[in-house]
């Protein structure tokens, strides 16, 4: 039996990229007569046509190489269909490459949007299978993603490493932890690091509350505290506003992002000194945790036996502690939010660690 597979990464790289194309590629050689695609820089590589025939030796070394070898772009699911300046019809030429290249199937690596896509290419009978990665941890039908936890570990190592130098300053550190719609990543490293305050998207926070808990802290003696703060955390007033006029407000207020603002903010209303301090893609860079190696490994696998079963237009998920899948159609376009009763929100409430609400 022989399968031709293309692969593709798509949308943010995170650690366990490689890991994860590894293991495809790895069980596929072993379990089936395979050949492999490399697509360049995601679906805008499948629309250009930009790909390569690869071999067992480009998938070596590279299970703890951050990044992708094989490149990653943004191709936003909303412009798929949208015929552009340059009169491309994307999902044309997709598929169209996907014909050219001789592919049995396409595996996709990718989160919300590049899984959307995913879908959409399912849809339109190519054969798909989704692998779920984001240090956002947000894909819908699985318990986790890959990248995620070597996320949480490198905020969690600058929370800790902010410690020092609050405590020394006497300062208020208003970490800005990557998370735009989604805060899992900040409210992970802000527990595990010992956060004093933790502010995600999905609960909104109100500034008076942030500030009482700060004057709390002092007036317990402890005259620093951090904070950790979701680049799209929002207060209870940008909460309600509509969502494009909560853009228009945050390109406005945020133009140093949601920490500038804060530090700002609470120099003002309490007359601490704050420091807004911005890790950013530092979160997302670097050789991949051992657990997500081994998550990233499980997944590929995953993936290459449902290419051998043909069983196509799925998602790989971890599904209560094992590896499975989900239809691509019932998961694409779903967000994972942090529900108000997850276990790390309510560990924190106990704890009196302030959320901001
Ligand atoms: O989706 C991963 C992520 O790192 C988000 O946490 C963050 O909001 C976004 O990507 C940043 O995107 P970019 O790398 O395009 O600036």
């Amino acid at each position: 039996m022989k399968r031709r597979i293309g692969i593709l990464t798509s949308g943010g790289d995170c650690p366990g990229l490689n890991a994860c194309i590894r293991g495809v590629a790895r069980a596929s050689y072993s379990m089936f007569d395979a050949e492999i695609v490399g697509i360049q820089d995601g679906y805008s590589g499948l629309i250009n046509g930009d790909f390569k025939e690869m071999n067992q030796s480009d998938f070596s070394g590279i299970l703890t190489l951050g990044g992708t070898i094989l490149g990653t772009r943004r191709t936003p699911f909303r412009n798929m269909r949208l015929i552009e300046d340059d009169h491309v019809d994307k999902v044309k030429a997709m598929k169209n490459t996907y014909k050219k290249a001789k592919l049995d199937c396409l595996v996709c690596l990718g989160g919300n949007g590049t899984h959307k896509t995913a879908n959409l290419l399912s849809e339109e009978g190519l054969n798909v299978v989704g692998l779920p990665k984001t240090i956002d941890n947000d894909i819908w039908g699985t318990d986790v993603t890959f990248g995620f936890h070597t996320a949480v570990d490198i905020a969690t190592d600058v929370i800790d490493r902010i410690h020092s130098t609050a405590a020394s300053h006497g300062r208020c550190m208003v970490i800005e932890i990557m998370g735009n719609k989604a805060g899992w990543l900040t409210l992970y490293s802000g527990l595990a690091g010992g956060a004093d305050v933790i502010l995600l998207p999905e609960i909104p926070y109100n500034l008076k509350t942030v500030a009482k808990a700060i004057e709390r802290r002092a007036e317990a003696g402890k005259d620093f505290s951090i904070i950790a703060v979701a680049e799209g955390a929002m207060t209870v007033e940008e909460s309600r506003m509509k969502k494009r006029e909560r853009a228009e407000f945050r390109t406005e207020t945020h133009f140093h992002g949601i920490a500038a603002r804060l530090a700002q903010e609470l120099e003002e209303m309490i007359g601490i000194e704050a420091r807004p301090v911005v890790p950013g893609h530092v979160q997302r860079g670097g050789t991949p945790s051992a657990y997500d190696r081994l998550l990233s490994t499980n997944f590929g696998v995953h993936a290459a036996k449902l290419i051998k079963d043909e069983n196509y237009g799925q998602a790989v998920a971890m599904i209560g502690n094992t590896v499975g899948h989900n239809p691509l159609a019932a998961i694409a376009g779903k967000t994972k939010f942090v529900p108000e009763d997850a276990q790390a929100v309510k560990s924190a409430r106990n704890m009196g660690i302030s959320l901001g609400d």
